[in-house]
């Protein structure tokens, strides 16, 4: 049976399995919230090496897997490199969606929306230089949307105003394709369309899956699912979990 590892501060990174369940809907997952650690968007490249790599080992102390997803945009931008080399597995991570961002735009003015760790990497400054240096590209650094997205999936009240003033640059700047350049914010996806229908929202999580999908053997994909859920620190709400099929304490 296929099994993936995907891990993330929180419950950002389920938007990609939810792309990942699409795409392989047998695939077996499991899923660790690192919520004691949260949030990944102001830690130290040092921070989240050491503490990605605690936990894939202590994942892999119990466990094999065929691939493991890094489903956060911060510790991807930062220690993608340095977890391939310690760990000897294929290692999918997710970066901001700045190629397609740019490919997209019809006016050439594109945002990214990230965390402090991803705004401000080497990384994103490469890839806009890559892909879109034909772009104006308008940057915001966001760890109150981080909060937020965990705050709504928590099915507490949420006051959308909030998220409105942190997208506000993208409207001033008249960007047409804004990257959501963090897992957390595709939670967000159908109301900031909603409200702003001029702008495309874009995130990374189907090309995270097909990139799993590559790696799977469609054969081997196709047995019988699981899906386990894992929370380091305070467990989450049991209705929003629901979804799950088993959820356990991660000790
Ligand atoms: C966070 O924990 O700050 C979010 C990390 C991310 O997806 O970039």
């Amino acid at each position: 049976m296929s099994k993936v590892l995907v891990l993330d501060s929180g419950i950002g990174g389920l938007t990609v399995v939810k792309s990942m369940s699409q795409l392989l809907p047998r695939l077996s997952i499991d899923y660790v919230a690192d919520n004691l650690f949260f949030p990944y968007g102001t830690k130290t490249q040092a921070e989240l090496k050491q503490r990605l790599l605690f936990l894939i080992e202590r994942q892999l102390q119990s466990s094999d897997y065929d691939a493991i997803v890094i489903a956060c945009n911060s510790a991807s931008t930062l220690v993608l490199d340095e977890i391939r080399k310690q760990i000897n597995l294929p290692i999918v991570g997710v970066v901001p969606a700045i190629k397609p961002a740019a490919q997209l735009s019809k006016n050439k003015r594109i945002g990214l929306l990230a965390t402090e760790a991803t705004v401000n990497g080497q990384y994103v400054d490469q890839l806009i230089e890559q892909f879109a240096n034909d772009c104006h590209v308008t940057k915001v650094a966001s760890q109150q949307l981080v909060l937020l997205a965990e705050i709504k999936l928590q099915g507490l009240p949420l006051d959308f105003q909030s998220v409105a003033e942190i997208v506000k640059p993208f409207i001033e700047q008249k960007s047409d394709v804004v990257v959501l350049g963090c897992t957390h914010f595709p939670w967000f996806k159908s109301e900031l369309t909603e409200r702003y229908p001029d702008i495309a929202w874009i995130d990374s999580g189907e090309a995270i899956a097909r990139r799993v999908s590559e790696i799977i053997p469609k054969t081997e994909a196709s047995q019988d699912s699981e899906l386990q859920f894992f929370a380091t620190g305070n467990p989450y709400q049991r209705s929003f979990l629901s979804q799950f099929h088993s959820i356990e304490k991660l000790k």
